[in-house]
């Protein structure tokens, strides 16, 4: 049997991570080929987008357009570089080199109509915001994979993470620290959220689709899993973005400003600007 990577071998080198060929296919067979009927045709975006190995998949699968966002600038100039290398053409993608937070929370956000948030979920406490934020692309689905809290209940736990490694959390405050805060939220809490923003959830079967776990052993575990959200509701697309607190204090102005029949507009403008890549 051949490995989808086996055939695009450059993802092996530039993944920043100690080579696990079986994750990556087992992973590209959950991820990817159960869902190929999601991909046809379709505007996808990739959040945490790492070496761009997932938007590529997305493309082989079946996408029209991928849009990656990751905030580490290295792993945005190997994804250029592997897409470059694989002669996809310029049109067919974008990637961004932001926070992803604050590109969720753009007041332009574009249309998607598959979001994918793989990898990342645990690398953030911002769950709500980013779901929030997630749906207001419109997209008929998000394929979100992630490590979760294994309790019953709705919980987060906390975390430290080191933010030297180029798996993790980013010290998004840019605050010189070493470690960040980040939360593993167990499957009723993402229940919880995805419903909230209008959202059912799914989880993907790994012990149906999958018959060798070497490498992939918080799946078997069931430490980590993959979900599958399609939108049932649209009121979620009206709302305002949900922002950080720089964010929040505009639209507060801008509020107060509409109340006195004054509109700040440029204020707006100047925050929501998308960092150059
Ligand atoms: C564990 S890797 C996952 C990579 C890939 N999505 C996957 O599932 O294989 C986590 C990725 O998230 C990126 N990342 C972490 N925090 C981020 C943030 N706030 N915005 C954008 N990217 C972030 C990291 O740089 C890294 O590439």
């Amino acid at each position: 049997m051949t490995r989808f990577f086996d055939t695009y071998r450059r993802f092996y080198q530039t993944t920043g991570t100690p080579l696990e060929p079986n994750r990556f296919q087992q992973r590209w067979r959950v991820i990817i080929e159960e869902n190929k009927g999601l991909f046809q045709g379709a505007r996808v975006l990739d959040i945490a987008s790492h070496d761009g190995r997932w938007s590529f998949a997305a493309l082989k699968a079946g996408a029209a357009y991928v849009e990656g966002v990751e905030a580490r600038a290295e792993l945005v100039r190997r994804a250029l570089a592997n897409f470059t290398h694989y002669g996809i053409a310029r049109s067919q993608y974008n990637f961004v080199c932001q926070d992803a937070v604050k590109y969720l929370a753009n007041a332009r956000l574009a249309e998607f109509d598959v979001v994918l948030n793989l990898g990342f979920f645990y690398h953030t406490l911002k769950h709500l915001e980013i779901l929030e934020n997630m749906a207001r692309t419109k997209a008929k689905s998000f394929i979100i994979d992630t490590a979760v809290n294994m309790s019953n209940d709705a919980v987060i736990t906390i975390v430290l993470e080191d933010v030297n490694s180029l798996l993790a959390a980013i010290d998004h405050l840019n605050s010189d620290t070493s470690t960040v805060p980040s939360g593993r939220i167990s499957r009723l809490a993402l229940k919880w959220m995805l419903d909230y923003v209008g959202y059912d959830c799914a989880e993907m079967d790994w012990h149906r689709l999958v018959n060798d776990f070497v490498e992939c052993e918080e799946y078997e575990k069931r430490m980590r899993s993959t979900f599958i959200a399609t939108r049932v509701r649209a009121d979620v697309d009206r709302a305002q973005p949900t922002t950080s607190f720089r964010m929040s204090r505009w639209w507060g102005l801008l509020r107060r400003a509409d109340d006195r029949g004054r509109v700040c507009r440029e204020g707006l403008r100047a925050e929501t600007r998308v960092d150059p890549g």
